[in-house]
């Protein structure tokens, strides 16, 4: 019999990628989002193979008809962008928390005993090791800074999944993704910033580049084919219980991802460094150990990531202007 998943956040960037693979992969798919930062355009071309509920998370009665009868809920749905983290707080603390605990009591009422649950590689904010593993420890460092409100719902929202209706599920599984890209994925994430300003900067030829902070910091940037294959693996073949990393280990410097962005685009920009924002983390790269032992790779270096993202933005330019609510 045909399998039915439910997809939080599924017209989201990386939601709308898992629609897709879940989709392909022959199973019923339900999308759950509210919009906010959704679109459901990125996945109008399947509106025939899958059923949309436009949404809250945190409200449970309506989330009970979208689990009803569902084998597995992938629940994605959270307010994300950095921006955000900074400029609204509350809303991103009221959908992490609410939104987790409705999720999780809305399986319990349908019976829906496998649950997936999208955490972040923010809950280390700086870890103790680089590459990190999924045993480093998990920090808050300030709660009167506004951008730990995201760090911090993850951080509880792994919590709540491991330990708030504990014995219910028969699979329960979190993935931390870390610094996924690719086509269509917003406006407010570092690669979208930089290939925009890296196109401005081409049109003006005026190529001097400014970044937030020195440019030694690094980031492992995993492309979003990779990262829902990876989610998918991680459920098909990993344990109930259990944290995976779904990243890429290809660690690259900022400088080094503007360097890349500029030679895609056939510039040579002149970086100029500004000040860091207070809270950013100077190091970031996932050891995927675990999701090797899967018989998981990711396949596409970030090189080859950028040449299948920069096409989409450079023809939707104009759509940066409309911008999203959040
Ligand atoms: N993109 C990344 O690099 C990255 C890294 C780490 C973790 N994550 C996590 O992965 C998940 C997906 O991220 P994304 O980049 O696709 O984010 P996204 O913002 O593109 O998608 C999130 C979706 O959730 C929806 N949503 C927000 N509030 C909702 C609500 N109250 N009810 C229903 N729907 C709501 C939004 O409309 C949006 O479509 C999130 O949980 C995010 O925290 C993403």
């Amino acid at each position: 019999m045909t399998k039915t998943c439910v997809i939080t956040g599924g017209c989201g960037f990386i939601g709308s990628f898992l629609v897709r693979k879940m989709v392909q992969e022959g199973w019923n798919v339900r999308v759950v989002d509210n919009m906010l930062r959704g679109d459901s355009s990125r996945i109008a071309d399947l509106s025939n193979d899958i059923e949309l509920f436009d949404c809250d998370i945190r409200h449970v009665n309506s989330l009970n008809k979208a689990f009803h009868k569902a084998d597995v809920v992938f629940h994605l749905a959270a307010v994300n962008g950095t921006e955000n983290f900074y400029q609204h707080p509350e809303l991103v603390l009221d959908v992490g928390l609410r939104g987790m605990l409705a999720v999780t009591d809305a399986c319990y009422q349908s019976n829906v005993t496998n649950l997936v649950v999208a955490s972040s590689a923010e809950v280390y904010q700086t870890p103790e090791n680089v590459p990190t593993n999924e045993q480093v420890s998990l920090t808050l460092p300030n709660s009167l800074n506004p951008r730990y409100s995201y760090g911090g719902s993850k951080i509880v929202s792994e919590l709540i999944a491991f330990n708030y209706k504990r014995d219910f599920f028969e699979k329960i599984q979190v993935f931390r993704p870390h610094n996924v890209y690719g086509p269509n994925m917003g406006f407010k994430h570092v690669i979208p910033q930089f290939i925009l300003r890296a196109l401005e900067c081409k049109k003006s030829n005026h190529l001097s580049f400014p970044i937030q902070g020195t440019g030694d910091e690094t980031r492992a940037f995993a492309y979003v084919n990779d990262v829902v294959d990876g989610i998918y693996t991680m459920y098909q073949k990993g344990a109930h219980r259990e944290i995976y990393h779904i990243g890429n280990d290809e660690e690259v410097s900022i400088k080094d991802l503007v360097r890349l962005i500029g030679k895609a685009l056939d510039i040579h920009l002149e970086i100029e460094c500004t000040d860091t924002l207070e809270g950013s983390t100077h190091r970031r790269c996932p050891d995927i150990l675990k999701m090797q032992h899967l018989s998981y790779n990711p396949k596409i270096n970030l090189k080859r990531g950028l040449t299948l993202t920069l096409p989409w933005y450079e023809q939707n330019l104009s759509r940066d202007v409309v911008n999203q609510l959040i």
